[in-house]
């Protein structure tokens, strides 16, 4: 069935792991089988990012080198996908000659068809919004591919315009799949084997909000959680103004939704919190840290922060640092502030030098390090149950994910891949764990 070979290489977010997952399904049925190798493939596809300059830079770069590829007047594809796709366009096909395809965030759907046309010698671009009901339809079904562990899409897009933020431009308006659909999938997915569900989306807590006759996401996970086979829920991205009481609820009660809380801040201060449009303060923000702990003594949290952000002073980011005492966060992904055409934060007068903003990320990822270790270290004794998911990196180990969402690598043997293991944990490490099969 499979006469042609696909390269796919994925840049940024989840959005974007979970888009290039329901790729490879489609184009399956055109007879792409994937392959590492972007030399001998028959088409190429980089689904791209564009949330700070230097993720967008990383894909020009990349692309100027696939250009090689095509210089001995191979029939190869050259296909451009996700958030650099959406924001540029046709303008990508005029600067680049050797592109085929640009394939924009609403647009999926037509992928099939673009490759048929590109088969055949036409350059296309497909960059449309489809900002109305009819996208819920044109939600292409990742199929063929059996794991433990699977994301499952409950919203796409985002409406809170964050004034740093490009998300909004590239992924449109933000739309919650029909409840019905989601936990249709759900069952299915739990039918097939899989064990793990990570509801997905930008903004996962705000489901429903728009539709007065939908669920909340609250209800939704209570119903997830009823369905038999599913042992774990994970959700990503929550965003903490929609971290509403009922939701808290859910980690007092729900015993399959997992230990560990993606809980972007962004910032400590509330000068910068109010600059960068995130509707909540440093004090609502810690309210609900507190509500969850109260509720989860042992829940642990990750979040983002963004350092350097237009006008952050020294007491501002002293405020960061504070907050990241009060939290205590296993993980951070922090960044420097990278300004975004066409937002509003691109047109605030940042003239903090360039030397201070990589400073205070030096800082906060030096804290952020003494933190990651000091919440750790204490796992060490305990048993984990963890989920193995497959081979680990050394021979004779398997790895797999734990309650709090750390990788757990134990000596075993690879029957156990698919199942529920107690792990006794004997070593911390900044990005894993180490321990024995009890
Ligand atoms: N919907 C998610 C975030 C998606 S973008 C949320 O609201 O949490 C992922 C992260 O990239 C953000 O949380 C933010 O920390 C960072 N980010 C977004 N825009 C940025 C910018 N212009 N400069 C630096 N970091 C940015
Ligand atoms: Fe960006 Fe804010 Fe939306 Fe997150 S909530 S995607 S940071 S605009
Ligand atoms: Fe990047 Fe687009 Fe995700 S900009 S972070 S891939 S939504």
């Amino acid at each position: 069935m499979f006469d042609k070979l696909l390269y796919i290489e994925t840049f940024g977010c989840q959005m974007n792991v979970n888009d290039s997952e329901r790729i490879v399904s489609m184009l399956a049925d055109l007879g792409y089988a994937p392959t590492n190798d972007a030399a001998s493939s028959d088409m190429i596809l980089l689904n791209t990012c564009s949330v700070r300059g230097g993720a967008e830079e990383k894909v020009y770069r990349r692309l100027a080198n696939l250009r090689i590829y095509k210089r001995d007047g191979k029939k190869q594809i050259i296909a451009v996908g996700g958030c650099v796709a959406q924001q540029e366009g046709e303008a990508l096909l005029r600067k680049l000659p050797y592109l085929d395809l640009v394939i924009g965030t609403h647009n999926l759907h037509l992928l099939p068809d673009m490759v048929r046309s590109a088969e055949r010698g036409e350059r296309r671009s497909e960059t449309a919004f489809i900002d109305n009901e009819l996208r819920l339809d044109l939600f292409p079904p990742i199929s063929g591919e059996s794991r433990l562990s699977r994301f499952v899409t409950v919203m796409q897009g985002c409406d809170n315009f964050c004034s740093y933020c490009v998300v909004p431009y590239v992924r449109g308006r933000e739309i919650s799949r029909r409840s019905a659909d989601i936990l249709a999938e759900v069952r299915q997915l739990a039918e097939e084997g899989v064990k793990e569900v990570i509801l997905l989306g930008q903004n996962v807590n705000s489901y429903g909000l728009k539709s007065s006759s939908e669920l909340s996401f609250a209800e939704l996970i209570r119903l997830v959680a009823d369905v038999n086979g599913i042992e774990r829920i994970r959700f990503t991205t929550s965003h903490p103004k929609d971290m509403s009481d009922e939701l808290i609820a859910c980690f007092g009660d729900v015993t399959k939704l997992t230990g560990q809380i993606h809980l972007p801040a962004q910032a400590g201060s509330n000068a910068v919190l109010m600059n960068m449009g995130r509707g909540y303060t440093r004090e609502t923000y810690l309210d609900k840290v507190h509500k969850l702990r109260a509720l989860r003594p042992d829940i642990v949290f990750t979040g983002d922060i963004i350092v350097g952000f237009p006008g952050e002073t020294d007491a501002d980011f002293e405020q960061t640092l504070l907050l990241m005492e009060e939290v205590r966060y296993i993980d951070l992904f922090s960044f420097v502030y990278s300004p975004r055409p066409g937002t509003k934060a691109a047109e605030l007068s940042d003239d903090l030098p360039k030397t201070v903003k990589m400073a205070r990320l030096d800082r906060l990822m030096e804290l952020q390090r003494r933190h990651t270790m000091e919440i750790c270290r204490p796992y060490v004794g305990s048993t984990m149950a963890v989920l193995v998911e497959g081979e680990g990196r050394l021979p004779g180990q398997l790895s797999g994910k734990s309650d709090i969402g750390r990788i757990v690598n134990f000596p075993g043997d690879s029957s156990l891949i698919g199942t529920f293991v107690a792990v006794k944990i004997t070593k911390a490490y900044p990005n894993s764990f180490l321990g024995d099969r009890l």
